[in-house]
């Protein structure tokens, strides 16, 4: 049985014992979904994610020197470093940390050493932002421990940032955004370009929210991540020739991007038009959320999904089988891949009255079709990073 969310605390804090003694902060940072609006975040348009109750919990003691000592609990992995020698490590899981503080560095944050250890029941690899919780945490628990003031929103900028500068990521600022921010019951319509956001309310009782993990090895993630977005940024400099008001493709409407089909490379057309589109989605997905038009919602999420495959071509065959798989099961009202691509999981929205059903059609479909072990997370929305007592 996985250790309770209570336990899941303790059990970090034990750790921390184990290693260092007593911490001065504990904090719960959440993974996320997001039910619509994947890659819309870096073109500055609409996304709509929930942090969810799987989290990181981390456990945090300033040091009177300047050494570094992480403990990765769930892989029993150490590191020991320095804030003197910030940089990048084969390791991957301590970029994470080191990252925060060297962006903490630059804003002029007089650093001290650390003790902190850390573990959860966040599936890891599996696209819903594992990292993100990790950066999110880590930050909030030193802007507790050295009073530096960092508002929420301003804490999720600072990991964006250091993943795109330390880590090598350029993503945008959804995972970051969505952990810091989460609220139990609501989904968090963001608008990625001035940051402005409303809590849209997820409240259906019967209907559930579940990842399917594809279990395939992430690791062509970032080099494909950063060359779609180089991609969408060709765009936008032969949109802006013709249009000097289009700064992002957030500006572009899908007519101004079929105006220049034949001009723009096929791939770099094929990225511009999903983005367009998808932003428009996830605008009219919060308009059927208000009208409790959950098929609607349903057909939509598998408009993305498509997309996702054919314009933005981030989908591989396992993600492209486990949403098929869902669009044959009773109760599923719209299934499709979820985050940066290309593995991760798949998010399906489903009745309750199925969702047996939708375990055991699943099971089949992993077995049958893709060899493997079913895995698959039942989830809902909830706070975001928050202190312990
Ligand atoms: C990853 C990135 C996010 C976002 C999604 C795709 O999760 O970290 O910023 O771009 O992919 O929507």
């Amino acid at each position: 049985m996985e250790p309770s969310v209570t336990n899941q605390a303790e059990r970090v804090r034990a750790g921390f014992r184990d290693h260092f003694g007593q911490p001065e902060v504990v904090v719960r940072s959440p993974g996320r979904v997001n039910l619509i609006g994947e890659h819309t975040d870096h073109n500055l348009g609409y996304v709509l994610p929930a942090a969810i109750d799987r989290a990181i919990w981390i456990a945090i003691r300033l040091r009177d020197d300047r050494a570094l000592r992480f403990v990765a609990l769930d892989k029993n992995e150490h590191f020991e470093g320095s804030v003197d020698a910030l940089h990048t490590v084969d390791a991957g899981w301590p970029n994470y940390l080191m990252g925060i503080l060297s962006e903490l560095q630059k804003l002029g944050v007089e650093l001290r050493g650390v003790d902190c250890v850390f573990g959860g029941n966040v599936p890891i690899g599996c696209g819903v932002s594992s990292s993100a919780a990790l950066e999110c945490g880590f930050a909030f628990g030193l802007n507790a421990q050295l009073q530096i003031g960092l508002s929420r929103v301003a804490i999720a900028q600072l990991g964006q940032r250091s993943e795109n500068r330390f880590v090598g990521v350029n993503c945008g600022i959804m995972d970051q955004f969505a952990s810091c921010m989460g609220k139990e019951r609501r989904l968090i319509r963001i608008d990625c370009r001035d940051l402005s956001y409303q809590y849209v309310p997820f409240e259906r009782e019967d209907l559930s929210l579940v990842l399917c993990d594809s279990q395939v090895p992430r690791t062509l993630t970032t080099s494909a991540y950063n060359l779609r977005r180089a991609q969408c940024e060709a765009g936008v400099a032969k949109l802006a020739e013709r249009d000097p008001e289009i700064s992002s493709l957030r500006d572009a409407t899908a007519a101004d991007v079929e105006a220049l089909r034949d001009e723009l490379d096929p791939a770099v057309y094929r990225r511009c038009a999903y983005v367009v589109a998808e932003n428009q989605r996830v605008l009219s997905v919060c308009a059927s959320l208000e009208r409790g038009d959950m098929a609607a919602v349903g057909a939509a999420m598998y408009a993305t999904h498509d997309g996702l495959a054919h314009g933005y071509e981030v989908s591989c065959p396992e993600l492209d089988i486990l949403v098929d798989a869902a669009h044959g099961l009773p109760g599923v009202l719209g299934a499709r891949m979820m985050g940066g691509g290309f593995g991760g999981c798949t998010i399906n929205l489903v009745e309750n009255d199925h969702l047996a059903a939708f375990h055991a059609g699943m099971a089949v479909a992993y077995h049958d079709r893709l060899g493997k072990e079913p895995a698959i997370h039942v989830c809902r929305p909830t706070a975001g990073t928050e202190l312990l007592a």
